[in-house]
């Protein structure tokens, strides 16, 4: 998730252009840059220091000394290529009469830069980006206009895109186009400007307009004409925004909370791009790993902490049903003072949403000691996990500002379902029907986690019912254990209220003696494999007087029955159920931290990425 911006007709663009970046910070910060389009052709400069990769960016442009009418910006968030100022936007063609800005994920990258390669294109970043400029440029030299070219680009790519183009050929044009990401623009009297979100052109926009997936724009000041990949002319879709700008950073949400709820099938998307084929099988390249390395493998070992621990549970089931390995999983805080025994044949993966909690750091550290094998699932490319791993999977959840992990969380789940998948393919302990099988229900997941979100305002209801009541348990079985572990988590560190998670059939060896009357237990009762167990340990609770919401599946009566209310979602394989059923307890989580009047962005006592023991 990067943040673009593009303008024309300006009466400073570089001025307009870092404003612009400044306002979409949000959306990563590991690099930045522009292209501005100057009387000597188009002069762009780069930065990648961090937090202050903007200022930088600012600091040389200024060095051009003179104002220019049009450019575009990039504020990246690495997902292919690390952090660096060769892998920073925007990127030009071997001419370097082209540059492009891009955000989203070009899943057949390789196979274009290899072609573009051996015709003779100087790549010279690690991105998915640059392949864009290079086909731009063999349009153009084919003799396309800038349109032309960018539109049998589109041809070519597959993935998720917002892109920006500009030429020194037609200086006061910007061309973009949109697949899945977001992209807006903006028209005031002899000016335009794009954007992928909306803070960027709230300052100067007196009409805003939306791109929708498929649609292709060309800006020039004042003017924007949209059309369809084909070639139709259509009218673009008006945007009413009266947001402020901080409302416009969260899209209109109350809080960075909701927001990162509601991308969640986004997120789920895009970490799920290119690592599966047309025919049906997981691909796993990036990892760094070679397919003899992991066939060696004998044990897993999983290490986390907090909501990725949750997720590492989760892939425990996976893992063992699936490629039928051993797996150990370990809050790492705990890891390495227990003699964990390792070795060469062990694979030891580190799940950590920033990359950089110390405790998961230094568990990997002794399995590195041990010689193990190293594999990170991180959100953050190039983190401290991701660099001394020796292989990485990321997640491409975007920056997460909440607190609480939510879109992490899930993406961490699809991440690790991917892993065991392959792992299962590799060992044969999967047909490769029955891998192609389970490819079609992990790819229905982002639609199925939709729906939950569509029902927030039930979800709210039932929060809202139970405003008053200070204690919470939360039961699951299987893999509804970790699901409830993580309601739990969820509904402590943005609410304060007492939850504990338990496996269900453990409430009877000692917690079941708390259970009275005004206890709510929430259970996660969807079919997963020991529903009717489950439903055995709701009786007990009911029994006590505990009041009990269960979070089930569509039309499931006989579950409604025998509970007091419901928090509905749409069933799915049993083993990929923790993605959408953990969706309506962030939810209540939410409502009822709302309802008792907390900043749920910023909960107590708690800060996004641990760094101390
Ligand atoms: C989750 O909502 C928490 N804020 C916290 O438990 C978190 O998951 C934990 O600190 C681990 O962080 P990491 O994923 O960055 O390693």
């Amino acid at each position: 998730m990067c943040g673009i911006a593009g303008v024309t007709g300006a009466s400073d663009a570089l001025q307009y252009l870092i404003d612009s970046l400044f306002r979409l910070e949000y959306r990563g910060y590991d690099s930045a840059g522009i292209a501005l389009q100057t009387s000597d052709g188009i002069w762009r400069v780069r930065a990648a220091t961090g937090t202050t990769s903007i200022k930088s960016v600012k600091k040389l442009a200024d060095e051009l000394g003179y104002p220019v009418a049009a450019g575009i910006g990039h504020t990246r968030w690495a997902t292919h290529g690390r952090p660096s100022e060769d892998n920073a936007h925007p990127h030009l063609d071997c001419s370097g009469r082209i540059a492009v800005v891009h955000n989203g994920i070009i899943e057949n990258h390789v196979l274009l830069s290899d072609e573009l390669a051996a015709e003779g294109h100087e790549l010279t970043s690690e991105t998915d980006t640059e392949v864009v400029a290079h086909l731009i440029e063999d349009g153009m030299a084919d003799g396309l206009s800038l349109t032309g070219a960018v539109r049998r680009c589109l041809e070519r790519i597959r993935g998720h895109y917002a892109l920006v183009v500009i030429s020194s050929d037609e200086p006061e044009l910007l061309v973009a186009a949109r697949s899945v990401s977001p992209l807006v623009a903006g028209i005031s009297k002899g000016m335009a400007t794009l954007a992928s979100d909306i803070p960027a052109l709230l300052s100067h926009a007196t009409e805003i307009f939306a791109l929708e997936d498929g649609q292709l724009a060309e800006v020039w000041p004042g003017k924007l004409v949209v059309s369809s990949l084909a070639g139709d002319t259509v009218l673009p879709r008006s945007l009413q925004v009266n947001w402020t700008l901080e409302e416009a950073k969260r899209e209109g949400f109350e809080d960075y909370m909701a927001k990162e709820m509601h991308e969640q099938p986004r997120a789920i998307s895009d970490t799920l791009l290119g690592r599966m084929s047309p025919q049906g099988r997981i691909i796993l390249d990036e990892t760094r790993f070679d397919d003899d390395e992991l066939r060696e493998v004998e044990k897993v070992f999983v290490v986390a902490c907090g909501s990725s621990y949750h997720a590492g549970l989760v892939a425990k089931y996976a893992l063992e049903h699936w490629a039928r390995l051993p797996v150990e999983i370990d809050i790492a805080s705990e890891f390495r003072y227990r003699d964990p025994v390792l070795d060469s044949r062990t694979l030891v993966v580190g799940v950590s949403q920033s990359g950089e909690t110390l405790d998961t750091l230094m568990a990997m550290r002794e399995a590195a000691y041990w010689n193990s094998k190293l594999l990170v699932i991180t959100n953050v490319v190039d983190s401290s996990m991701a660099r001394e791993a020796h292989g990485v999977l990321y997640t491409r959840a975007g920056p997460e500002i909440g607190v609480a992990a939510t879109k992490t969380h899930l993406t961490q789940m699809i991440a690790l379902e991917l892993l065991a998948l392959y792992l299962a393919q590799l060992r044969g302990t999967l047909y490769p029907a029955e891998v192609a099988a389970l490819i079609e229900q992990l790819n229905a997941l982002p639609e199925k986690v939709q729906h939950v979100l569509e029902e927030e305002s039930a979800v709210k209801e039932v929060a809202l019912s139970v405003a008053s009541v200070r204690d919470f348990f939360f039961i699951g079985r299987h893999v509804g254990f970790p699901v409830a572990l993580e309601g739990a988590l969820k509904l402590k560190e943005i609410s304060y209220l007492r939850a504990e998670g338990y496996p269900a059939g453990e409430l009877k060896h000692g917690p079941i003696a708390l259970i009275e009357p005004g206890t709510v237990v929430v259970a996660v009762a969807t079919r997963t494999r020991l529903w009717d167990k489950l439903m055995a340990n709701i009786a007990e609770v009911k029994a006590r007087g505990a009041t009990v919401i269960a979070v089930a599946n569509y039309g499931d009566q006989e579950t409604a029955e025998a509970v007091d209310q419901v928090l509905w979602v749409p069933e799915t394989n049993p083993l990929f159920a923790p993605v959408v059923d953990v969706v309506p307890l962030q939810l209540l989580a939410y409502h009822l931290a709302k309802a008792h009047g907390h900043d749920v962005d910023h909960p107590r006592n708690l800060a996004k990425t641990v760094t101390v023991e």
